[in-house]
């Protein structure tokens, strides 16, 4: 039986269908629109909430259903009916019964503006007083749905929650390929490409701190063959969660995927108290009807509007010490630095590793972390004398810290051994240095004792401009001293409640400070952090062939304007490989570009083109920073060259970078055909950053080409030998 109020609800969405993006068709199917997406439910109240399709977009849904088309399974699957697959959620009652079985109580919709709209969908389970309501949230010109859940009962006595996946949907496709991604440290971001076989396939991480270090909680389906940049009906998404995560596609044996995505729930069932609610991480998911590119660039814009901290302002180019000193930070070598990045056009100066300790001075990775104070030996005058250099040399100045982190020799584990993370009886597993451990954000103590030493330093130096945030262990020892003996399990959960409370109090306080998000490289490349973090540290690897890939496999998620990229000396100190200036700096410009070197070891001429590089890059930033990317040739095809393009949006600014990666002695590569620009428009060529004026310039340079030329015929690029490159900006000409 449908209440009447559904059915007058139902009639007057009807009416208003053009201005919304989610609607009721009828009494009992349920679309939401996005641009070129539909994902379709159907359902009738106290009956089951079924979706019936998710894909390209449909005109009337509600044929799905009177065709047969429909995929007909429930929305949010449960454990317990039926119990031979994987599910979405896995409850033990207070009675000890291991069911949920859950039905519709009302479906209501919320519109924010033309852009975003949100459905919500209360389930109830018709033995317990026992719910789960499904948010589905469309953003219709990004093409993205924003999925999560709320779990809550009123049972008299707390139940167990085993599984609770933010989002559980399912798809039908002909010929699936998953497309993921996964690494190590300095290897971050590979891609695999490969058709789903039968079975289940997982892609978790249980690492407790750096979520990203091998795989990362993102995925590209494929529902019709192999993606292609540029075809494929492909959708995709990523969890934004700072902790351990669990991705599970289902094609055991039916034709349809089941798609799970949410918390990792192994060693972390959860005591879920009377009235608790239990609110589920978001996953964010996207449609592409034109391949992976589009993908992409759907959730870039997504992410500039909706997820990041100030996704439209313009990142800086900065210096950062650690390539340059590492542990050995003097008041000479900073204010040296500091001197040179401003000489250099430079924007920010980041003093890393190495400044703080007092009882114990930070003279390597085996103590100090926990005090925060600066290190008379190391800087006799305080950060006072760098800030004020900084500030007259016009450039802001910056700091490292690792707060979520103690040494077993400092001054902190000395007065709270019990703030670590630990099993009382057992030795803890330590880590960098062999004294490395995690605190215990679970423990709102010391939750505040992180947010009281970054709000205590900002506030006694309101000139700190830039926080980069590191993180260089993982939780072992699951334990806490704090949670209570049935709650230890919560341990990884509270964990980043705890960190997210933490950094929303720092964000309430300061919400001007930059912060990067570092952990040993890129093991923080998560959409859970894009809210409190302007940036990340894409890898420690700053050989510039290296950071090629493993930027090209963090694009798929990630905006140009999130990817720290650093250019540092040659030969590189993580692969020994040498490379010349151009090269190393052309592929810093493709990202948020900065600078990891001790500059006075540079030859004069370097410093000089390395000055020449920033202001090239100050040039382009607003259209490699904020705008489109075009993956055109990829290093992982193996041909030896490889290419991408950013365009603004209204495609009247352009900016191309290739790259030779292999030996091509006598070979000349075919030409790169550009893509993103309006084929209408009449585009001025020009070759910048030519840092290696020896070398001959393209045919095409100071030439004007029209965009469909550029697109259908390509453009030379001329380049002979390995590593060499080439950046070419596009101008709109009337
Ligand atoms: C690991 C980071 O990834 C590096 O960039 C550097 O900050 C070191 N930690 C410092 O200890």
């Amino acid at each position: 039986m449908k209440p009447n109020c559904f059915k007058i609800t139902s009639l007057i969405i009807l009416f208003f269908l053009v201005n919304h993006n989610l609607f009721a068709l009828n009494s009992d199917t349920y679309q939401l629109d996005t641009k070129s997406s539909s994902m379709v439910f159907s359902g009738e109240i106290n009956g089951k909430f079924l979706i019936q399709y998710y894909g390209k977009k449909l005109d009337d849904a509600s044929q799905l259903i009177s065709s047969g088309t429909g995929l007909n399974v429930e929305a949010y699957t449960c454990f317990g009916i039926h119990c031979e697959e994987e599910k979405a959620l896995r409850v033990k009652h207070s009675d000890g019964n291991l069911s949920a079985d859950l039905y519709l109580k009302k479906v209501e919709f919320t519109k924010t503006d033309d852009n975003v709209e949100l459905m919500k969908v209360s389930l109830y389970d018709d033995k317990y007083p026992f719910y789960v309501n499904l948010f589905y949230q469309s953003f219709y010109n990004e093409d993205v749905i924003e999925i999560w859940t709320e779990i809550q009962h009123m049972e008299k006595k707390p139940i167990t929650l085993f599984k609770y996946a933010s989002f559980s949907i399912n798809v039908e496709p002909a010929d699936p390929w998953l497309v993921h991604f996964h690494g190590n440290w300095g290897d971050e971001f590979n891609i695999t490409e490969e058709p789903l076989s039968r079975g289940v396939k997982e892609i978790r991480n249980r690492e407790g701190v750096r979520s990203s270090r091998h795989d990362s909680p993102s995925f590209i389906l494929s529902l019709n063959g192999k993606p292609g940049e540029n075809y494929g009906e492909v959708i995709g998404g990523t969890l934004a969660w700072t902790g351990p995560y669990k991705l599970a596609f289902n094609y055991a044996y039916k034709h349809n995927i089941e798609i799970l995505a949410g918390i990792n729930e192994d060693a972390s069932e959860y005591i879920l108290e009377k009235g608790e609610i239990f609110e589920t991480p978001k996953f964010i998911l996207t449609f592409s009807n034109s391949g992976k590119g589009q993908l992409s660039r759907n959730l870039h814009t997504w992410a500039r509007n909706y997820q990041m901290i100030a996704g439209n302002t313009e990142r800086k180019i900065l210096l950062n010490s650690w390539e340059g000193v590492y542990f050995k930070v003097t008041e000479k070598d900073m204010l040296e630095m500091i001197n040179d990045i401003a000489d250099i056009g430079g924007e920010l100066f980041v003093m890393d590793d190495g400044w703080f300790g007092d009882k114990y001075p930070r003279d390597n990775g085996k103590t100090s972390l926990g005090d925060w104070v600066v290190s008379e030996k190391k800087l006799p005058h305080g950060l006072d004398p760098l800030i004020n250099t900084s500030k007259e040399r016009g450039i802001l100045f910056g700091i490292w810290l690792e707060p979520e982190m103690i040494n077993e020799k400092s001054e902190l584990y000395e007065a709270h051994p019990e703030w670590v993370i630990q099993q009382v009886n057992r030795e803890t597993v330590k880590g960098r240095g062999g004294t490395q451990m995690v605190l215990d954000l679970s423990n709102p103590e010391v939750q505040d004792f992180v947010y009281h030493k970054i709000h205590d330093l900002l506030t006694e130096h309101p000139e700190i401009a830039y926080i980069k945030w590191d993180a260089n262990h993982f939780i072992s020892n699951e334990g806490s001293t704090y949670l209570p003996g049935n709650k230890q399990s919560h341990l990884y959960i509270e964990y980043h409640r705890g960190l997210q409370k933490t950094l929303e109090r720092i964000r309430k306080d300061h919400p001007d400070v930059i912060m990067q998000a570092c952990a040993s490289g890129g093991g923080r490349l998560n959409y859970g952090f894009l809210p409190y973090f302007h940036e990340f540290w894409t890898s420690d690897v700053t050989d510039a062939v290296k950071r090629i890939d493993i930027q090209w496999g963090s694009s798929y998620f990630f905006p140009a304007m999130v990817l720290g990229s650093h250019v540092s000396t040659s030969p590189n100190h993580q692969t020994g490989r040498e490379l010349p200036l151009k090269f190393r700096t052309d592929v810093a410009m493709t990202a948020r570009f900065g600078l990891e070197m001790q500059p006075k070891d540079l030859r004069e001429i370097d410093f000089e083109n390395v000055k020449i590089a920033v202001e090239t890059y100050k040039s382009i930033r607003p259209v490699v920073q904020f705008g489109d990317l075009y993956r055109l040739i990829s290093p992982y095809d193996n041909a030896g060259l490889t290419s991408l393009l950013y365009a603004n949006q209204y495609k009247d600014r352009a900016v191309f970078f290739a790259f030779t990666v292999k030996e091509n002695l006598n070979k000349k590569f075919p030409p790169v055909r550009l893509e993103g620009l309006d084929p209408d428009k009449k585009y001025l060529i020009k070759e910048i950053n030519r840092i290696d004026s020896k070398a001959k310039s393209i045919p095409a340079d100071q030439k004007v080409f029209t965009g469909q030329f550029l697109m259908n015929a390509g453009i030379q690029v001329n380049l002979r030998g390995v590593y060499t490159s080439r950046v070419i900006e596009l101008t709109e000409v009337k």
